[in-house]
């Protein structure tokens, strides 16, 4: 990981009750419940789940994942991500995202690396674009958002493209 950069993943912990807290519409109890799960799911090897820290000010600015996780011949998880709103436009997502990739073809022991994004959600997009994801296609009606089966834009990474010297 860059010292430099403007942003650092973290593993939660129940002692980050309070800002994640402090960062959403859930009870302190529903927060703590949502930290011990993703302890859980971590020690199961079914979720990787990270606080995105500011490093300038500490503060908790969002919340990046990879779920989904399936070993045996396909080394493959899914890739959720937030930044609040009035921290966005900064890189922090991006850099987020480059920092899970680290992760996930490293002490994750992954292979490839999937996200699904609605066309009109373009930041996402260009989020995944300056990672190198690769866009393999349209996946219509693919997860149901406030009631609707939103098609879906599938992009994926695998640990090769990741590699120095690979495109
Ligand atoms: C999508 C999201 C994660 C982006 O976070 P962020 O920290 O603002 O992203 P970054 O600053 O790293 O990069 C955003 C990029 O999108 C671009 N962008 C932003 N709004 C855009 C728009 N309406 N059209 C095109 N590009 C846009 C920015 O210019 C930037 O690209 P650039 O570096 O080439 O200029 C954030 O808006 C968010 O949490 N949204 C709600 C949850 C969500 O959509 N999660 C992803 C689900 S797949």
């Amino acid at each position: 990981m860059s010292s430099t950069a403007s942003v650092q993943i973290r593993e939660s912990t129940p002692a980050d009750a309070e800002p994640f807290h402090a960062a959403s519409y859930f009870t302190p109890a529903g927060v703590r419940s949502e930290l011990q799960r993703a302890i859980a799911d971590r020690a199961a090897d079914a979720l990787y789940a990270f606080g995105v820290w500011e490093r300038a000010t500490g503060h908790l600015v969002g919340r990046i994942a990879l779920a989904n996780v399936v070993r045996g011949a396909w080394q493959n998880a899914t890739l959720g991500y937030f930044i609040g709103q009035r921290w966005g436009g900064r890189g922090y997502a991006t850099e987020a995202v480059r920092q899970i990739l680290d992760f996930a073809f490293g002490e994750g022991n992954l292979h490839r690396i999937q996200a699904a994004v609605m066309p009109r959600n373009a930041a996402s997009v260009r989020v995944l674009e300056k990672n190198r994801f690769r866009f393999e296609g349209l996946a219509e009606r693919y997860l149901q958002i406030d009631g609707v089966w939103e098609d879906h834009r599938v992009y994926s990474i695998t640990a090769e493209e990741r590699l120095p010297g690979s495109k």
